[in-house]
């Protein structure tokens, strides 16, 4: 893949919480970034204030299939609710990329009971959608995405990285590292049901501490 301290960025959902804080934080090490949106208009609002945040244009408003097709990688910050429909959009688009699913299968309102799917883990299942041509790679579903947003602090947590192909996973560790924080192999797709039920076990750590963001960190390394 060309220049990894320049890479082209597709992020599905960038007008979200998630997906607007990745697209600050890479926009500010140096990345180019599509925001795909389902509205244009919407994505150039989100585009216009990261790039006055980085003082640089390093992000572009999309729709999801032009960030799609652009994106060198494509990242997806969509609800649960919508991520199959999504992927299902752009699916012809993502033939030899890594996609980075972010999602978290929760269901309104019991956030803080663990709910997976049938079958374990939402991006696992979506591995299964798209066969072994698209590289699927689950990560941070542990990072608040408040903190994400605040580019004057670090983030104090690690994030875990599940995927099947090692070579993808040390892609997005790169990347990881690139916004300061330590990424983790923590094995195959479907290792992801950990990580997914594991945010709603922060969730009940947030309310009980009344804490606004609980992150997880690995020891013994
Ligand atoms: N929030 C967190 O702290 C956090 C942390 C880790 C992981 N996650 C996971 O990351 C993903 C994104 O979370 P988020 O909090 O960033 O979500 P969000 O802000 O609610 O939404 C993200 C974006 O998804 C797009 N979208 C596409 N289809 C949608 C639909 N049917 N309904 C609503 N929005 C739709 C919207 O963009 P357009 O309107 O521009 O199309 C929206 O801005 C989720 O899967 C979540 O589980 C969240």
């Amino acid at each position: 893949m060309s220049d990894p301290s320049q890479r082209r960025i597709a992020i599905l959902g960038g007008t979200g919480n998630v997906g607007r804080g990745l697209a600050l934080r890479w926009a500010n090490a140096g990345h180019a970034i599509m925001i795909g949106s389902r509205s244009v208009d919407k994505a150039a609002q989100a585009a216009t204030q990261i790039n006055a945040a980085v003082s640089r244009k390093a992000v572009v408003p999309s729709t999801y299939r032009d960030a799609a097709t652009a994106g060198q990688i494509v990242v997806l910050t969509v609800p649960y609710a919508a991520q199959r429909a999504t992927v299902e959009e752009v699916r012809d688009l993502l033939e030899g990329k890594i996609l980075i699913d972010t999602t978290v299968p929760l269901i309104p309102p019991k956030v803080a009971r663990v709910q997976l799917p049938a079958g374990g883990s939402a991006v696992a299942a979506i591995q299964e959608m798209l066969g072994p041509s698209v590289r699927v790679v689950s990560a941070f579903q542990n990072v608040p995405a408040h903190l994400l947003l605040d580019l004057e602090h670090d983030i104090d947590c690690d994030v875990l990285v599940c995927g099947d192909d090692v070579a993808a996973r040390e892609t997005v560790l790169e990347l990881i590292a690139a916004i300061g924080l330590r990424g983790l192999h923590a094995g195959s797709i479907a290792n992801s049901a950990a990580t997914e039920a594991l945010t709603s076990v922060l969730i009940s750590i947030n309310a009980r501490y009344k804490v606004p963001g609980a992150g997880i960190r690995i020891t013994g390394l």
